[in-house]
């Protein structure tokens, strides 16, 4: 076999392999997709609110300064120190938790990780958050009393509960050899989520759906700061490469027309 034939097979190998790896990730449940908008300054900014709210005592973003969210979500140095900042720290420093990771282990089992690139770290994506924030359900017999369907034993609480309400699952007996494409609880397929009446939450089912596609949007934006600014010099790039095409046609066409 000649040298060149063994490079392809090993690309076609690496390639083969990658594809694996891909599917068997997709195997696992099937995400409902997130549809974050980057360019939705309302939808980051809401977003930004309830992370500050609901997940910074727990979560650092240790990749993001307070003044930089400032500036690329369009908020005033006031705005932020005012409303988003629940630390003793400074407009240019990182946006770190002032949770003792040795205190958090002690409590949850698990110190809660940083989440500056949690929403491109995932195979699926912003995806993954976005359906992490919709199936907590009630298991008693979890330390915290949440488990979750797309991280199975996850030792974080629902921290979101009274806005969702405490989701029941409904489940099916399993097919031997079966799988189950929204995950499994108790060694049964999920089916769906039922929420009693006196343990609703103060949102509606597309309410909650906003706040978490919201919450998602910012990390994915956190997790890629420059995505949206890249998005704009792209555009600016493929236009001047359009001009630039076509004077260059142009000049070509004067320079041929005495040839001809
Ligand atoms: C009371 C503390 C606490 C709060 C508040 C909290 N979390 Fe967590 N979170 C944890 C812990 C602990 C883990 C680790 C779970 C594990 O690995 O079992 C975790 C894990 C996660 C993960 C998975 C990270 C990974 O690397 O797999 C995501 C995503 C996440 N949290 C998002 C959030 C969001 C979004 C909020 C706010 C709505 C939030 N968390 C609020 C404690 C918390």
């Amino acid at each position: 076999m000649t040298k060149t034939a063994t490079i392809f097979r090993a690309l076609v190998a690496a390639a083969a392999f990658a594809a694996g790896n891909v599917s068997a990730a997709g195997a696992g449940i099937e995400m409902e997709s997130a549809q974050v908008d980057l360019g939705n300054k309302g939808s980051l900014q809401r977003g930004a609110a309830l992370y500050m709210s609901y997940c910074s005592a727990c979560h650092s973003l240790g990749y993001m300064r307070y003044s930089r969210m400032a500036e690329d979500l369009g908020l005033t140095e006031e705005e932020v120190t005012q409303n988003l900042m629940f630390t003793d720290a400074k407009f240019g420093e990182a946006m770190n938790t002032g949770l003792d990771p040795n205190q958090a282990t002690a409590w949850f089992g698990k110190a809660p990780p940083d989440l500056s690139l949690i929403a491109r770290r995932k195979a699926e994506g912003a995806d993954w958050v976005y359906n992490y924030m919709k199936t907590f359900y009630v298991d008693e017999s979890r330390p915290m009393g949440w488990n979750n369907a797309v991280f199975p034993g996850a030792s974080m609480p629902h921290v979101l509960w009274e806005l969702q309400g405490s989701q029941h699952v409904l489940t099916e007996p399993k097919h031997e050899g079966g799988h189950c494409p929204k995950g499994e609880a108790f060694g049964q397929c999920i089916t769906g989520y039922s929420i009693p009446e006196h343990k609703k939450g103060s949102l509606s089912p597309e309410e909650y759906d906003q706040v978490a596609r919201d919450l998602t949007a910012f990390l994915a934006y956190v997790g890629e700061p420059s995505a949206s600014k890249r998005e704009a010099i792209g555009v600016w790039a493929v236009l001047f490469l359009a001009l630039f095409t076509l004077l260059a046609y142009f000049l070509k066409q004067e320079y041929w027309r005495d040839v001809h």
